[in-house]
């Protein structure tokens, strides 16, 4: 069970986030901190400062105000607590001081903890490379009337995704006003709108002479954030000692993948066997008949009306398939492999269009493993090694693809 500090714990957030972790079965509230401990009754003892709470914690979650900085990255430092910062507004000597004490503990900071808003500022990054200097962007936010810093951390989120995709090229203007405020080049527009209950809106305009293309995302209501939190709980306790944000819990959640291990498998390749249906047809046929399965079927390209043809069977009777291919054709050659491992790994599909293969690739090299078949077809890959490096894969897959 793993026990929880909520900084700012009776405010809205603070009030959401006790309520997110009361529905889990792995989480715990064992304290709040908040300026005013008596504002709400909760379940768990509130204090009005973390140097005067008494409860051993796992992990604290932050979702306060700037000032209370000061008081927990010591906080966090001395008692080697990771901390989800979730609070908005810090100066850059603020940010500065939560990367210097990201070298000591794991800490995860982000302005949205929204799956949502993360995916708009990967959409703003793509079309701001794709317009160029095509396109003037502007962003609008709007919040309710009780927010007290402006922009939002989102919209700046936004924007330093969009900057640091293209270079650091960009200034920001907050709002317009006055008669000498025409817009410059390489400038993005923030501008806060203030009112009512509104929980977080957050407009960006790619706006050219032909066309403008807005993305768009509306937060229904603040549980997003909370619950955000907690799957940015569970990813972080997880994690050695460093920076995090959603971009890299996102990136976690691509690696995710199944993987199934199969022993007592078999390789069988057929060597120049008769490039033709019929052929194929009939060997298939015979072992049907003789309850063979075989799988991973592979054709090489046809040479002089011959062909290379390999399976994967998995415990299978091979003296009988030895007998089958013999009388499938005179003079035919084959060759069987025996005593492999198959791994059959299934995934998003970016697994096999990112660096992580590459990386279980690199990896096999390093440790002298060789691939005996492979496939990959659309989020499938099936490959096959040597059983004795049955345990050496497994980890190489843990570690890059699984
Ligand atoms: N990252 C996100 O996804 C996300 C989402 C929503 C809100 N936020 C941010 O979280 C913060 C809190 O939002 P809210 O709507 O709950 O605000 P809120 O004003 O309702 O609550 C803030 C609480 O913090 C307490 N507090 C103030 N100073 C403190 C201190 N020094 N130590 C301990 N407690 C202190 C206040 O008494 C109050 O109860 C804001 O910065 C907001 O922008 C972030």
């Amino acid at each position: 069970m793993t026990r929880v500090i909520i900084i700012g714990a009776n405010g809205a957030m603070g009030q959401l986030m006790a309520e997110t972790i009361a529905e889990t079965q792995d989480m715990q509230t064992v304290a709040g901190i908040d300026l005013f401990p008596d504002a709400r009754t909760n379940a768990f003892p509130v204090f009005s400062s973390l140097a005067e709470c008494s409860e051993e914690a796992d992990l604290l979650i932050d979702f306060s105000k700037p000032t209370a900085l000061e008081a927990n990255l010591p906080y966090a430092l001395q008692h080697k607590l990771p901390i989800i910062i979730a609070t908005t507004g810090y100066s850059a000597a603020q940010k500065q001081a939560i990367a210097k004490a990201a070298q000591e503990i794991p800490i995860f900071f982000t302005a949205n903890m929204s799956l949502g808003v993360n995916l708009q500022a990967m959409l703003c990054q793509q079309s701001a490379q794709f317009f160029g200097d095509l396109a003037e962007i502007e962003i609008i936010e709007k919040h309710h009337h009780r927010k007290v810093d402006a922009p939002s951390g989102t919209a700046l989120l936004l924007a330093d995704a969009m900057n640091q995709a293209m270079d650091g090229k960009y200034h920001y203007q907050y709002g317009r006003g006055g008669n000498d405020c025409k817009r410059q080049p390489n400038e993005i527009g923030i501008h806060a709108i203030r009112g009512g209950n509104i929980v977080g809106e957050h407009e960006v305009e790619f706006i050219t002479d032909q066309e403008i293309l807005t993305i768009t995302h509306h937060a229904e209501n603040r549980k997003v954030f909370a619950i955000g939190a907690l799957r940015a709980a569970r990813f972080l306790l997880k994690q050695p000692i460093g920076l995090y944000s959603m971009k890299e819990l996102l990136a976690s959640n691509n690696k995710k993948s199944r993987l199934q291990i199969e022993e007592n498998a078999a390789i069988v390749t057929v060597h120049k066997a008769p490039f033709t249906v019929s052929y194929f047809a009939r060997l298939m046929k015979r072992f049907a008949n003789a309850g063979i399965q075989a799988e991973l079927i592979s054709q090489s390209a046809a040479s002089q009306g011959r062909m290379d043809l390999s399976f994967s069977i998995i415990a299978g009777n091979l003296r009988t398939v030895e007998q089958l291919i013999e009388e499938s054709s005179p003079d035919i050659s084959y060759m069987i492999q025996r005593g492999l491992c198959k791994y059959t790994v299934t995934g998003s599909q970016q697994i096999f269009h990112s660096d992580a293969l590459n990386s279980f690739l690199a990896q096999l090299e390093r440790n002298f493993v060789d691939i005996l078949l492979l496939s990959v077809i659309g989020n499938t890959m099936v490959f096959f090694t040597e059983s004795e490096h049955r345990l050496q894969v497994g980890a190489i897959l843990a570690q890059t693809l699984c």
